[in-house]
Order: C-alpha cells, then sequence, then structure tokens
C-alpha cells in the first residue's frame, strides 16, 4: 500500500514476496514503472529494458550520466541470445559455470539492446542474478511479454550501493513515484556489485572485481586472466564503477593509519577497537567484509561520523573487489 504525508505520496515497499506481489510486481514494470529488487549482490533499480521512457526514469531517479549503460538482467542464459549478437565459446561457460550469479557478461548486442540502454556503445551487459524474488519477477515478467530487466545498483550516482530495502528507500524514496515499488528480499548475501567481464575480444577480461573471481574463472576457463584492465581509464568500455572515485559515503574514508576517538573503524575481527572509536563492522571472513560492507558505511553516516577508518582485507578472491570498492570509496575528489 502507498503511505501519503500530507504532501508528498510514496512508492509502495513490499516486504511479503508472494508469487501474487511478484505477478503484480512484473506488470507495474511492463506498465512503464521502476521496481527496485533484491539481488544477491546488491539492490538494483529495475525498469522494462524496451521502454525508453521507463529507462530514462532510472536515470533521472540515480542522478546519473545519460551515457553510462546499464545491465540487462534475464532469467536464464536460454535468453542470452535475445540481447547478445555473439557469444564466444568461453562465455558460453562463463555462463554454464556461474549463472545464476554474481557475474555481468559484456557482449556485442543485437537490436534489443537500444541505445537508451547501452549508453550508444555497440555492446550490452547481461546477467541473470541468484536471489529468488529476482529470479522469481524476472520469469514472471518474462512471462507476461518481458524481454529483460534494466538495472542499476539503487542508489544516487556516485553513492553507496544498497544492500537492504530500506537503504533503498533512505537513497530513493525522494525521486520514486507512487506507482514505483521496492521489493524487499532481506540483506543481500554478497554485499558487493557482480564481477563484470568483457566477452567482446578474444580473451575475457575483468572491467570491476566481484565474488567471481579471477581464479574461479581462470580455472573454470583453463586460462590466465588479466586482472589490470579493470583500474585502466584508457579502456573502450564505459563503466561507472570504474571512475576512480565511486561508492562513497558522506564521511571521509581512509585506508591509511588510525582511527582516533570519535571515528569509525571497519575492520575483520582479529583488528582490536581503540579506545572512544566506533567499530562500525566485526566480519569474522573476507566474504562476510562484502557482505557487511555498505552497510557500515551507512551506518557511519547515519551517526554522523565524519571519518571512517577501513582495514583493507589481504589475499585474492573477493578481497580484490572489496580494495577496489576500498580505494574508490576513498579516492580523494
Ligand atoms: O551486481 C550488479 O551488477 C548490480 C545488480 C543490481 O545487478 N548492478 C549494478 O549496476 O551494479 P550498475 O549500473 O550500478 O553498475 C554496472 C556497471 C556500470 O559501471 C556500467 O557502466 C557497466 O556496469 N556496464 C553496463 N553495461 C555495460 C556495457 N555495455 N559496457 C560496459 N560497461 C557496462
Ligand atoms: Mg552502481
Amino acid at each position: 500500500m502507498a503511505f501519503s504525508s500530507a504532501t508528498i505520496t510514496y512508492m509502495s515497499i513490499i516486504s511479503n514476496c508472494t508469487a501474487a506481489a511478484l505477478t503484480d510486481a512484473a506488470t507495474t514494470l511492463l506498465r512503464g514503472n521502476l521496481v527496485a529488487f533484491p539481488t544477491e549482490t546488491v539492490y538494483g533499480l529495475g525498469a522494462d529494458a524496451s521502454n525508453k521512457d521507463a529507462v530514462a526514469r532510472v536515470y533521472a531517479v540515480k542522478g546519473r550520466p545519460a551515457d553510462h549503460p546499464l545491465i540487462v538482467h534475464i532469467s536464464t542464459a536460454a535468453q542470452l541470445d535475445k540481447w547478445a549478437s555473439e557469444i564466444p565459446e568461453y562465455a558460453i561457460k562463463l555462463a554454464r559455470a556461474f549463472w545464476p550469479g554474481p557475474m555481468t557478461l559484456i557482449l556485442p548486442r543485437t537490436d534489443l539492446a537500444k541505445d537508451f540502454i547501452t549508453g550508444g556503445q555497440n555492446n550490452v551487459g547481461v546477467r541473470v542474478p541468484e536471489h529468488s524474488v529476482a529470479l522469481a519477477l524476472l520469469k514472471e515478467f518474462e512471462k507476461q511479454g518481458g524481454q529483460g530487466i534494466a538495472a542499476p545498483s539503487a542508489n544516487r550516482f556516485g553513492k553507496v550501493s544498497p544492500t537492504t530495502a530500506s537503504a533503498v528507500s533512505d537513497e530513493l524514496s525522494d525521486y520514486l513515484s507512487k506507482d514505483d515499488l521496492i521489493l524487499d528480499g532481506g540483506p543481500c548475501a554478497v554485499g558487493v556489485e557482480s564481477t563484470i567481464i568483457d566477452c567482446t575480444k578474444d580473451k575475457p577480461s575483468i572491467l570491476r572485481p566481484g565474488a567471481v573471481t579471477k581464479e574461479m574463472i581462470e580455472d573454470t576457463l583453463g586460462i590466465s586472466i588479466d586482472l589490470s584492465s579493470f583500474t585502466t581509464t584508457s579502456n573502450q568500455v564505459k563503466a561507472s564503477g570504474l571512475l576512480e572515485s565511486h561508492y562513497a559515503p558522506k564521511a571521509k574514508v581512509f585506508l591509511t593509519g588510525l582511527p582516533t576517538s570519535g571515528d569509525g573503524l571497519i575492520a575483520l575481527g582479529s583488528f582490536a577497537t581503540p579506545d572512544g572509536v566506533v567499530r562500525l563492522a566485526t566480519p569474522s571472513t573476507n566474504a562476510e567484509y562484502a557482505k557487511v560492507l555498505y552497510e557500515a558505511f551507512r551506518l557511519a553516516d547515519s551517526k554522523g561520523i565524519t571519518r571512517i577508518f577501513a582495514i583493507p582485507p589481504t589475499g585474492d578472491g573477493i578481497a580484490v573487489a572489496i580494495n577496489d570498492r576500498l580505494a574508490k570509496s576513498a579516492f580523494e575528489k
């Protein structure tokens, strides 16, 4: 139910995502409204990927520059050739190994992927997410005639991706309208955005590290992959996650030095909290670090903390994605 104050009527938050609620949400999308939904990585702000006006609203709600492309979400790899015109053998292997899951493939587009989705590029990003609510919504959307749901992370441009429905509401309620929805599927299991893999060349390269790690890709394909490509600014494909500053809370993030009284701290449990410092998260593994990172940023902002010290995790695997996001959140603008 939409709730309203004297002057504003807000979008609805659906906390009980029943089959009937998801049928309605799919219809809502096909009517051109926006539906924020949970995925295993972060919450997405969904629009019918074939509806130019709906997609334009996504850009307006996020405050995102129009030439930054959106990821199209589909329910199974079997839908991929609707959106992608050339699919190399290695991309098929990756899709088989990691979909549904936290991986986006960049591929040459078909005519279905219009300029308003790809930012005018000839490539399209496609992902099959692994969250029961996202998958059920996508299946229902396709059943009702939809082709794919375009969904960037459900935050204002340059800010921290939301990993809970209430974080989506905090970010976007001022910008969504009464016919839009937020589906609440609980906290996201992974907590950082999907691995983006450029599949437009002979060999894949990682544009944004995520929970599908370099080691996992190499094991699947039996080749070694270049990890340096995701840090280069000269990359031809445009990904806003490649900007040097992104994922930024209001507080300033420090990755070196030690916090003093009143500062916030994010670190593995083995790292003790100095006197007077506000512990924002105490993950016990790197996977848990990824899961709690963005909520810890939000907690700092809600407490009015102005300096966050994050102790970067070491090692490879998901630590690479965490360190990528930490470096961008700490980047001096
Ligand atoms: O985990 C995720 O990927 C989440 C969930 C909701 O699926 N989505 C997400 O979307 O993080 P977004 O728009 O916040 O970040 C996607 C990144 C952007 O940096 C965008 O520029 C890049 O993917 N991207 C999308 N399509 C692309 C394309 N055709 N070529 C190059 N980069 C692309
Ligand atoms: Mg984003």
